[in-house]
């Protein structure tokens, strides 16, 4: 392992909102001017657009001096990230920047983080919309959904003047304790690529720099500055990197960022396999490599083995010593040329240079019924003993216990982290969160819960006191349990089980209470030891800020749950490949959540590319809940599947069979043949359908290539075995009653 500079990034106080507002003279910084280019068309020719975004990033190349081209591929430091770091002239207060190059037209890169909305916006006094996290966005299995999250994203950070976002992360939930999974995209390579690859379409759609994240094997962040991730090429390429590939054939991604691990015992940042052999060969990605903030290791090593950009830049890696390694001829300057016209070509392509980011006031209203939108098909329906759910509006008493539910709905922390309007709504005091702080938004569930149900009476107790919330509930006809998992980067969930004593809280509360619901707001999986004793089981994840208006049309059935689950619910944490998290026993940290340093340590992972319901098969272990699964209030049915073995298309036929309209996920897996030597389906295809009731309609799916093939890591490509593929359909991964067969020839 390099023994280069320590990674400080866990040790770093972050600057966050409350430093923000104190902070004087902030002025505003202004839109990226675009350039006039009437005045100096034949001094500029790379401003025609009809050329491609390569030519023209070709003709700035061949205009810059080594100085300028060193300029673009390092950041100029943590700005308002970091207590007392400068921040940089002409920046947008964003997580990063890239100085411009004025003389050539070409204007800076100011990078925000936007995992699920846009980050910082306090510091300027800015108002951003907060989504549904993707995990949950991930539910609605709608690439169109993941689509308009992503233009409502990239339409606020237009209008804020960023002209790139930092998101699309894509890491699959293998460590389903991961403190981000709430940012990624779900346990399976076809779901997250396609959800994820959909959003950074969207961002893209409204001319703003893309990226997808964290590349690759951050699948914790135990250790995640040291962890050396250990895994075969072949799993490696037929579990995580295959997220990755998909999400960026559909993203055109402007950049990926790589993360902080190692893997196979080289720094992500410095990783040929994965950088050079993986990411620019063979996925054929056009964009950049920006480092995670601080990821950086080394100058030679990284610019030889695909590194593009070094972020945030004070560490210098790729200042002054890349400059004197391309001149001492330690880094070819082609290989500096490749890095700039990555980044040229990128901004180009995105539209960042022809129609630069204008300033104007976010839509909050529009923001909001986006995001509602999105919460009410991320909302999953787990449990639904005797009908509970849909509730009568004329229900005489609802009792809400915990989470704040009086006042907000969670959020999740880090650099995810949006500021809410007005300041934490179950914690409001002068400036901004902090880091560690579980943030909620004003989205009131009690609020939303009353005015569905205007004659009854609606209470709320905060669960502090087990004993008032039990009389309470004791005395409603129904009592609803809000239960929590905040989670942040930088720290994972210790284990499955929902922290502090909220799970006592649901075991006293359905003691006193036979219709007990449990409304979960998790970052991810958690286990449910009571589910026998309560009647409903709604998760609605870190729902957004139109979470509660979406949950009250959920419980009240204005909204017919559609959501499934993309990742699947363990019963505990002995059912996981790795029943305890690995270097979580040498790991300390803040009181506010960051990790100390640890020691380096090896992370195996033996389970391979058997990932969450992959591994539940092959072990034969069964979750409380499957990957794929949710309730809906209406039923439907399946039926007549067939193959098409030349195209590699199924049908079947989804019925409504109950008496709501609704929209059923319908998936289709393929069992490999025998020669594949794999003990697990895999999802080859997905469809929302949507149905009247008793409507029946014929699905046409074409099955997913990359799902039918194994990767034959001797030619390095992908293989379609000859032979018969189980293909089976249905509505969740455990279920699925219709099956075929597909035969492929030699
Ligand atoms: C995170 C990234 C983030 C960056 C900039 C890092 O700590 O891992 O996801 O984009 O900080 O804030």
């Amino acid at each position: 392992m390099s023994s280069s500079k320590p990674f400080h990034a866990t040790a770093i106080s972050y600057l966050f909102a409350f430093i923000a507002l104190a902070s004087p003279g902030c002025a505003a910084a202004q839109a990226q001017a675009k350039p006039d280019t009437t005045k100096m068309p034949s001094k500029m020719p790379w401003m025609n657009k009809s050329l491609s975004p390569d030519e023209r990033a070709d003709m700035v190349l061949g205009q810059m001096t080594l100085d300028e081209k060193i300029q673009m591929v390092h950041g100029q430091g943590w700005g308002v990230l970091r207590a007392g770091a400068p921040i940089p002239p002409k920046s947008n207060f964003g997580a990063g920047f890239m100085a411009g190059i004025d003389r050539l037209g070409i204007p800076g890169i100011d990078l925000a983080d936007s995992a699920v909305g846009v980050r910082m916006a306090a510091y300027q006094s800015r108002y951003a919309t907060l989504l549904p996290s993707t995990l949950g966005a991930a539910s609605s299995w709608d690439p169109d959904a993941a689509f308009l999250y992503g233009s409502v994203i990239g339409r606020e950070l237009r209008a804020q003047g960023f002209n790139m976002s930092i998101g699309g992360g894509v890491d699959i939930t293998r460590e389903p304790r991961n403190g981000r999974n709430f940012e990624y995209a779900g346990e399976d390579p076809l779901l997250a690529g396609t959800m994820t690859g959909m959003l950074e379409k969207g961002v893209l759609s409204e001319h703003v720099m893309n990226d997808i994240k964290h590349y690759a094997f951050n699948d914790q962040e135990t250790g995640r500055n040291v962890v050396n991730v250990l895994l075969d090429k072949k799993a490696m390429r037929e579990s995580d990197l295959l997220a990755f590939e998909i999400a960026i054939a559909i993203a055109d991604p402007s950049g990926v960022m790589c993360s902080y691990n190692l893997v196979e015992s080289h720094y992500a940042c410095e990783n040929d396999y994965l950088l050079n052999q993986v990411l620019k060969r063979d996925f054929k990605f056009k964009g950049w490599v920006l480092s995670d903030w601080g990821a950086t290791h080394s100058t030679v090593q990284s610019a030889l083995n695909g590194l593009d950009q070094d972020m945030p830049g004070d560490d210098n890696y790729f200042s002054e010593p890349l400059k004197k390694a391309i001149q001492d001829g330690q880094v070819p300057e082609a290989r500096l040329n490749d890095m700039v016209h990555r980044i040229l070509r990128s901004m180009f392509a995105a539209g960042v240079i022809d129609d630069p980011p204008v300033r104007t006031v976010v839509d909050p209203f529009r923001g909001r019924d986006d995001a509602q939108h999105i919460a009410e098909e991320s909302i999953v329906l787990l449990k639904n003993s005797g009908s509970i759910l849909p509730l009568k509006t004329a229900a005489s008493s609802i009792t809400l216990i915990g989470s704040h539910a009086d006042v907000g709905v969670l959020s999740g922390g880090g650099s995810a982290q949006v500021d809410a309007p007005g300041g934490n709504a179950a914690n409001p005091q002068p400036g901004g969160s902090h880091w560690g702080e579980a943030v909620y938004f004003p989205s009131s569930p009690l609020k939303n819960i009353q005015a569905k149900s205007p004659q009854a009476s609606v209470k709320y107790a905060s669960g502090d006191d087990v004993a008032e919330a039990v009389q309470l509930a004791k005395s409603s006809a129904i009592a609803i349990v809000f239960a929590n998992q905040p989670l942040h980067e930088d720290m994972d969930a210790t284990s499955l089980a929902l922290p502090g004593n909220q799970n006592a809280l649901i075991d006293a509360v359905a003691a006193a209470n036979p219709n007990t619901i449990v409304v979960l707001e998790t970052g991810g999986p958690v286990s449910m030891p009571w589910i026998d004793h309560i009647k409903g089981v709604v998760e609605m994840w870190y729902p957004g800020i139109g979470g509660a208006q979406a949950l009250a049309n959920i419980l009240f059935g204005d909204v017919n749950p559609s959501g499934k689950l993309p990742a699947s619910f363990a019963k505990n944490d002995e059912q996981l490949p790795h029943p305890t998290i690995t270097g979580l026993e040498g790991a300390t940290f803040t009181p506010s959540g960051r990790q100390h340093k640890v020691k380096p340590f090896d992370l195996n992972y033996t389970e391979g590319a058997k990932v969450g319901y992959k591994w539940f098969e092959a072990t034969n272990k069964q979750p409380i809940f499957p990957f794929g699964f949710g309730l809906s209030y209406t039923t439907y049915a399946y039926s007549g599947l067939t193959v098409d073995d030349a195209s590699h298309t199924v049908r079947f036929t989804v019925r409504n069979t109950g008496q709501r309209e609704g929209t059923e996920i319908a998936q289709v897996y393929v069992a490999l043949p025998s020669a594949a030597n794999e003990n697990y389906r895999r999802l080859a295809a997905f469809q929302r359908v949507k149905l009247a009731p008793g409507q029946s309609k014929e699905v046409t799916l074409t099955l997913n290539q990359l799902c039918l093939s194994v990767f034959n890591t001797d030619q390095n490509g992908w293989q379609l075995l000859p032979g018969d593929y189980n293909v089976m359909a249905g509505p969740s991964s455990s279920d699925t009653a219709l099956k075929a067969t597909l035969h492929i020839h030699p």
